[in-house]
């Protein structure tokens, strides 16, 4: 960032600045690297209203999760048919409210019968998804219980549920096991053994699906001494292949979901020093809005200071010991290179757990620098405690390409 920039960033602190010209260019590494499957943006990992139109007008529909997911992807443009609303536990009112503005996903037979209900009151044939608990891991033979969609056994069950419901339509399926891989083969077997399970339920409810998702699954190096991009190209062409095997489903448009690969990159935290105090031979470098501002260091902290795998978390926390790199820099946009000795950076709130880095090198710092936080476009605003204490919570803004920063 140019010292231009952060000084016209500083007023705005403690905000999120999410970069249009990196949001743009990994719509397009995905778009460009799968030929026929089609993307949607998963809402949840930002709903910032100005990364949602980037994502329409780049053609990709959305992953919205709960009804007002639906309601700001249709304002952001998308169209009803291109947002897929999945999440379980949806209620009457979810349903009431998204029915006939999207395509929505029964994540069990309880939702088919409410799904059922509505459309009938409405006098409406509804096409719907179900989504599905298959019988398989990404790195398992066996399917794993999960809260998630209606067990592959479970199908009989469905059948005889959907004699009785004259109103709906199964149209597709949705699947969605892990995020966050970053194996390319692990992930090609993952396609393969899906459109395998996707063809075989739909020749058990004698259906030819119209829409196949797969949910998510691309992940990203946060750490990229440590880890590697997915090889996108790669991973195209073997979807591609597996595609093109499979008769009964090659009239059905192909979906993958993802929101971390979109925007973690394209959003930086900044935020500013407030305190500097020594206690006891150590140095604290404190800020405006830490945990409640932005959670995930704080989680990479804990994992480091129990001794946890990163691994082990469930998404969408997903982080590591190095996922977030710290700068620092003056209000007026100066970066500061003056090596100061090891710090530890927390935020003002009245607990220990407000950590953002801890024994870490960073410039020397006084109240009213800056210090901004990369990767922090996905499961950041949208995953942090922002009410606790009763902070003012942080801004977000847009970085045009021309440099506009629009709030
Ligand atoms: C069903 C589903 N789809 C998509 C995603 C998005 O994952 P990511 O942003 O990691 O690609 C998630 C994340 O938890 C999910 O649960």
């Amino acid at each position: 960032m140019t010292p231009d920039l952060v000084a016209r960033i500083a007023p705005l602190a403690p905000c999120y600045v999410y970069e249009q010209s990196l949001i743009r260019e990994s719509l397009s590494k995905l778009r460009r690297a799968f030929a026929s499957c089609r993307f949607l943006y998963s809402v949840k990992a930002n709903p910032f209203a100005a990364v949602l139109r980037e994502a329409a007008l780049a053609g990709f529909g959305t992953d919205a999760a709960s009804a007002e997911e639906v309601r700001l992807s249709l304002e952001a443009g998308i169209e009803p048919d291109d947002i897929y609303y999945s999440a379980p536990g949806k209620t009457p009112q979810d349903i009431a409210l998204s029915i006939g503005r999207c395509r929505i996903i029964a994540d069990s037979l309880h939702e088919i019968e409410l799904l059922e209900h509505e459309a009938g009151s409405l006098g409406k044939i509804e096409k719907i998804g179900l989504r599905l608990n298959p019988d398989f891991g990404v790195f398992s033979e066996e399917g794993l219980p999960s809260k998630f969609g209606i067990n592959a056994e479970d199908l009989g069950s469905v059948q005889k549920l959907l004699e009785r419901c004259p109103h709906l339509r199964v149209s597709g399926f949705h699947m969605h096991l892990q995020s966050q891989l970053l194996d390319e083969d692990a992930l090609s077997q993952y396609y393969f053994r899906s459109f395998s399970f996707f063809d075989r339920i739909a020749r058990s409810l004698d259906i030819e699906p119209e829409f196949l998702n797969f949910g998510s699954g691309i992940g990203l190096a946060y750490d990229q001494l440590q880890e590697r991009d997915l090889d996108l190209e790669k991973l195209g062409a073997a979807f591609e292949k597996h595609q093109g095997k499979f008769e009964r489903l090659a009239h059905a448009q192909s979906f993958i979901e993802t929101g971390r690969f979109v925007a973690c990159r394209a959003g930086t935290y900044f935020t500013p020093v407030v305190d500097v105090k020594a206690s006891r031979g150590k140095t604290y470098v404190i800020v405006r809005n830490g945990v409640n501002g932005f959670l995930r260091p704080a989680i990479a902290h804990l994992i480091v200071a129990n001794n946890a795998q990163a691994r082990d978390l469930q998404e969408p926390f997903y982080t590591n010991r190095h996922a977030f790199q710290l700068k620092a820099y003056k209000a007026d946009g100066t970066l500061l290179t003056e090596p100061s000795k090891r710090v530890d950076v927390v935020g003002n709130l009245c607990t220990a757990l407000d950590v953002v880095a801890a024994d870490v090198e960073l410039a020397c710092v006084k109240p009213g620098d800056l210090i901004c936080i990369s990767n922090a476009g996905s499961y950041a605003y949208s995953l942090s405690p922002l009410a606790f204490s009763s902070h003012e919570p942080p801004k977000q803004a847009y970085l045009l390409e021309d440099g506009e920063l629009k709030c």
